[in-house]
């Protein structure tokens, strides 16, 4: 297993069964049990009903107060949204703000400084516990050291590091003095790595020796050695965190320790205001072409959305709640929901660094009930999991101090939701108690270019359905259209779309921004097309489909079939490859990719296995594929394209569909006779 998204297993193959969850569409748009907030919740709500109204009157005037009330700005704006060269948006332009400020300093000021910002858990069972008043100083120490090593403003920062506070400290420590961050997911390799420290030309890296998992420890700083071995770099220094204590090799003027550089760096340093639109982070996220677009987020906008969403969706009371996001730093919820919105607003946060089941399956449980959780926001792919593992090991502990249950990442199914609610939101003691009123779930809808949620319930107002993220949040104008870019009716499906720009949005694609007008916003020219594929129901609520693209969603991973198959085409062996995401009960969809090999390779009985790890060494163990099948051909239109849409019937074990377009008909049949034998 590894980590994902959400900090939750991805179970090996032999674990997973082989059908679809399978919630037949119709039955999901005639879904009609509806869980409405109880009066008590509703009425202590942060957020009521009529902001939908206030919003609707005038979106740009509902962010701008959103934005001076969340955060605090060194420099008022005098204009709220600059759409004069969509799609290129500015948001709150001539105001200037610090984001590690907002985060920090301004706590201290205001007199929670002893408020609990991070309790953290190492796998193997070690704590730390970092006040605000503690944060705030290792922030500012990581900002002296950071400078100290020539790091400006505007430079870029590759950051390499498991789920440790070192993590939070380092975004925050770039925020603080305008460099720009990006984080490379720990799980991906060396070249992949490299590939994102060239793109950025990142002048720093900030790793960790390692990390552990299940137990044992985990090593990082040798792939950032490999990723740094070829000359042609632009990287001046690494800075290593101490962390598994396993020894690293060492390269004399380059890399520092963590402790020696910033645990020596003074405390004081005072934070200036950037500009809104001053980039604060760059995060590489695959599309349906070859190569990882680096996302560009910036400052007033994104923070301003992240800190709303994250108050209004999990009804955040920062004096009493304990708010955990199970989401790795290496994705975009663990930037917003982790790094950024939660210390904006104050909350206290629980951050953790292992795997659901180590030591045992029941850590989660036993971390919910030590720290007396009360909002807890993870992907779907671990809800699943969990189910397998069964109810009797959440029922072990005390998870009364749940009160709300968010769900991210991938679209979650009836059954999955209904589980999460009863097994986890009603658990109200060891005894098997249940509560009368289980906690609300949120059904979060977003992506790596929103920034931050886009449509979910509020759980004070909307009385949620099982699988449907419903509703957009206020300020945003989500639809659903045909083909042509018509709005559907109620009952019926389309593409979901962004008719208007939202201050989260991403800011363009690092160094192309042709490429951001062709991917986002050329399919229907003035709206923002997401990618995936949406239906409304009968009340107009929105439900998520998954991708229509070439983009797979592996327990809640965004990886690309053409990413992965340029990983194995790039092997020796490979002639050609194709690459589909199947259905899959515990991860959403699996990997599977069909290959002609070369020669020789026909005869190599471990070439399964030595493909398998090529694309791990190319990608990551994240993108390996579940399973490779080896067939004489692929079916291809006479225009050369590839029909991944029979590929995944076969992978899905169906008869294939319609193949009168190919160009040679008999293809289809000489696979099924390859994989027969
Ligand atoms: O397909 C959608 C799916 O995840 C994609 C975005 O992936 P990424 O940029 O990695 O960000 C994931 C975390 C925000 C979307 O295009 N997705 C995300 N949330 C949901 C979802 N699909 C269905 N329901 C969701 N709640």
């Amino acid at each position: 297993m590894s980590q994902d998204n959400a900090g939750s297993p991805v179970v090996s193959a032999a674990d997973q069964a082989q059908e679809h969850p399978g919630d037949a569409l119709e039955n999901l748009l005639h879904e009609n049990r509806r869980f409405a907030p109880t009066p008590e919740f509703a009425a202590a709500a942060v957020v009521q009903a009529g902001e939908y109204d206030d919003a609707a009157a005038d979106a740009p005037a509902f962010w701008a107060k959103q934005a001076r009330s969340l955060l605090s700005w060194s420099k008022d704006f005098s204009q709220t949204l600059d759409w004069s060269n969509p799609p290129f948006a500015k948001w709150f332009a001539d105001g200037e703000l610090n984001a590690a400020y907002n985060a920090l300093d301004r706590h201290v000021e205001n007199g929670l400084g002893d408020r609990v910002a991070i309790y953290f858990e190492g796998e193997p069972g070690d704590t730390r516990t970092y006040t605000y008043a503690q944060l705030t100083e290792e922030v500012k120490k990581a900002a002296n050291a950071f400078e100290a090593l020539g790091l400006a403003k505007g430079d870029r920062v590759a950051v390499y590091l498991p789920m440790i506070p070192e993590a939070v400290i380092t975004l925050l420590a770039c925020a603080r003095i305008g460099a720009v961050h990006s984080v490379v997911f720990a799980g991906f390799s060396a070249e992949a790595l490299r590939s994102r420290i060239d793109d950025a030309e990142a002048k720093l890296v900030v790793t960790a020796d390692g990390t552990y998992r299940r137990g044992k420890p985990s090593a990082l700083k040798p792939a950032v050695d490999d990723a740094l071995q070829k000359p042609g770099h632009t990287v001046e220094h690494v800075v290593v965190v101490k962390r598994n204590g396993e020894d690293v090799a060492w390269t004399e003027g380059r890399d520092v320790w963590w402790d020696t550089t910033v645990g020596a760096a003074s405390a004081e340093h005072t934070a200036v205001g950037h500009e809104a639109e001053h980039p604060l982070f760059i995060l590489y996220t695959s599309g349906t072409t070859g190569r990882p677009k680096g996302i560009l987020h910036t400052t007033g906008g994104y923070l301003t959305q992240a800190a709303y969403t994250h108050r209004a969706v999990f009804d955040l009371h920062p004096e009493t709640d304990v708010y955990w996001c199970t989401a790795d730093v290496g994705w975009v919820t663990g930037h917003t929901y982790v790094a950024y919105a939660p210390l904006i607003n104050g909350a206290t946060q629980v951050m953790y660094e292992g795997t659901p089941d180590s030591p045992h399956q029941g850590r989660w449980w036993e971390l919910v009930e030590k720290y007396k959780v009360s909002i807890l926001y993870t992907a779907p792919t671990a809800i699943r999991t969990f189910m397998k593992w069964g109810r009797d090991i959440p029922g072990q502990y005390d998870l009364s101090s749940i009160r709300v249950l968010g769900s991210v990442g991938e679209p979650i199914n009836p059954e999955a939701w209904m589980w999460y609610r009863e097994v986890i939101g009603a658990n109200a003691g060891k005894q098997g108690q249940k509560k009368d009123h289980p906690a609300p779930i949120v059904d979060t809808w977003w992506q790596t270019e929103t920034g931050a949620i886009m449509v979910a319930p509020l759980p004070g107002v909307t009385a949620t359905k099982p699988g449907s993220a419903q509703v957009p949040l206020p300020g945003i104008a989500v639809d659903v259209v045909d083909e042509m870019g018509q709005p559907v009716s109620n009952g019926a499906g389309g593409y979901l779309v962004l008719r208007e720009p939202w201050p989260s949005m991403l800011r363009g694609i690092w160094g192309d921004p042709e490429r951001y007008k062709d991917t986002y916003w050329s399919r229907f020219e003035t709206m923002y097309f997401a990618g995936d594929g949406a239906k409304k129901d009968d009340d107009g609520d929105v439900w998520l489909l998954g991708r229509v693209d070439d983009v797979m969603n592996i327990s809640g991973h965004r990886l690309s079939t053409t990413e992965i198959e340029s990983a194995l085409v790039s092997h020796p062996s490979v002639a050609e490859a194709a690459v589909v995401g199947a259905a899959d009960e515990t991860t959403g969809q699996a990997v599977v990719a069909f290959v002609i090999l070369r020669g020789s390779a026909k005869d190599d009985p471990d070439i399964v296995t030595t493909l398998r790890n090529h694309v791990g060494k190319e990608i990551g163990p994240i993108a390996k594929p579940k399973t490779i099948l080896v067939v004489p051909e692929l079916p291809k239109t006479r225009s050369g394209k590839i029909m991944r849409r029979l590929l995944k019937d076969i992978a899905e074990g169906r008869e294939a569909g319609d193949a009168t377009t190919l160009a040679d008909s008999t293809v289809m049949s000489q696979i099924s006779d390859s994989l027969r034998k």
